[in-house]
């Protein structure tokens, strides 16, 4: 059985660290999102497809380089097809009922359940559900007691959603639902497959589930991430390989070599591979990227220092993004992947 996983995409949202990496590979507490997603698969998917565009070798290095007991397949677009044009384009490798991930999701889904209830409700498509408060920036559906799903609408405004329950990013279609995508085309799966399939085949599904679901869509949630999984693991901290630490750690992750000086203190901030943080340096809610140095006494609150780049000593940053370096040719300045027609 297959899985394709979507890991294309910029990650615009995740910017300056998606300015030099796929945002599929941001590290959460310490391992690349991909690997906790690709764990997560059952014993029966053989075979991972990462439909991938944006930064796909370093995608492809990273699997060559670790190995999940699984049959990976690299599948590059030649250009970014959408969530619904990148599962068309790895129509090839398909060879039966798949799943399809959405690659910046962390939570309990178990798919083997999820495999039973689609077989026993003899779905078309199966998708997971959660429930959340602001459903605006996510897929949302109308479902009838019996798990059919009636309406299947992306990002609605506020009024116009059907319900609470949001499209949580996996999906397990049947081979023939390839059929409704046109090849090659830039494609939206939630915008224009998932609708047409309700309509013509009646037998589309949502499957709710328990536990914890977070989409590290962007930096907040990219910090909230860490803060939630630290605490379900009951640790103050997270760190790598050959650090020196001196300051105080709370809610917090660091990678391997990094230093942070006397009298320094970390709350709820992730540092990548590298870091160097002098002394007496206040870090809440930050994400610094990988090599960064800060310079002692500075004090940042809701910040994210992208890669390399260095802040100076005694500097306050506040709600900022920091990056001086060219942005990568090609990079959008918004969001593509689903919001096709905007
Ligand atoms: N290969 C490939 N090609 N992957 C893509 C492309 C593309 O052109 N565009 C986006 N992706 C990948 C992203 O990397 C991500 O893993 C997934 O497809 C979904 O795209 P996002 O851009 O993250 O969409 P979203 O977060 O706005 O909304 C989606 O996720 C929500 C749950 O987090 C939708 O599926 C919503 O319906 C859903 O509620
Ligand atoms: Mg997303």
């Amino acid at each position: 059985m297959e899985a394709i996983i979507l890991a294309g995409g910029f990650g615009t949202r995740l910017r300056p660290f998606t300015f030099t990496r796929a945002k599929s590979l941001l590290p959460i507490l310490n391992e690349p999102m991909i690997s906790h997603l690709v764990k997560t698969l059952p014993k029966k998917v053989d075979t991972v497809i990462l439909a991938v565009n944006y930064r796909r070798e370093q995608i492809e290095e990273y699997f060559r380089t670790h190995d999940f007991g699984k049959t990976i397949i690299v599948n590059e677009e030649p250009e970014p097809l959408g969530t619904g044009g990148a599962v068309k384009f790895a129509e090839k490798y398909i060879t039966g009922s798949f799943f399809v991930l959405n690659a910046d999701i962390i939570c309990s889904l178990n798919l083997t359940e999820m495999l039973r209830f689609h077989e026993k409700k003899k779905a078309v498509a199966t998708i997971s559900l959660w429930p959340v408060e602001n459903v605006s920036e996510f897929g949302v559906v109308d479902i009838k007691k019996d798990g059919t799903i009636t309406k299947f609408v992306e990002k609605p405004k506020a009024e116009d959603a059907p319900s609470d329950l949001i499209n949580a990013g996996a999906y397990l279609l049947e081979q023939p639902v390839l059929e409704y995508i046109e090849p090659g085309k830039l494609v939206s799966m939630e915008k224009q497959i998932f609708p047409q399939i309700i309509q013509n085949t009646g037998r589309f599904f949502g499957f709710k589930f328990q536990g914890h679901w977070i989409d590290v869509g962007r930096i907040s949630s990219y910090i909230s991430v860490h803060v939630h999984l630290l605490e379900a693991q009951r640790k103050k901290y997270v760190i790598g390989e050959q650090c020196e630490i001196l300051g105080p750690l709370t809610h917090s992750c660091a990678g391997n070599r990094v230093r942070i000086g006397k009298n320094t203190t970390v709350e709820s901030s992730v540092l990548f591979d590298g870091v160097t943080v002098g002394e007496n340096v206040s870090l809440d809610h930050c994400v610094i990227g990988e090599k960064v140095e800060i310079g002692e006494g500075s004090n940042l609150k809701n910040v994210a220092v992208g890669d390399n780049e260095t802040i100076d000593k005694n500097t306050t940053h506040d709600n900022a993004i920091v990056w001086n370096q060219p942005i990568p040719q090609g990079y959008p300045n918004k969001q593509i992947g689903n919001v096709i027609g905007e």
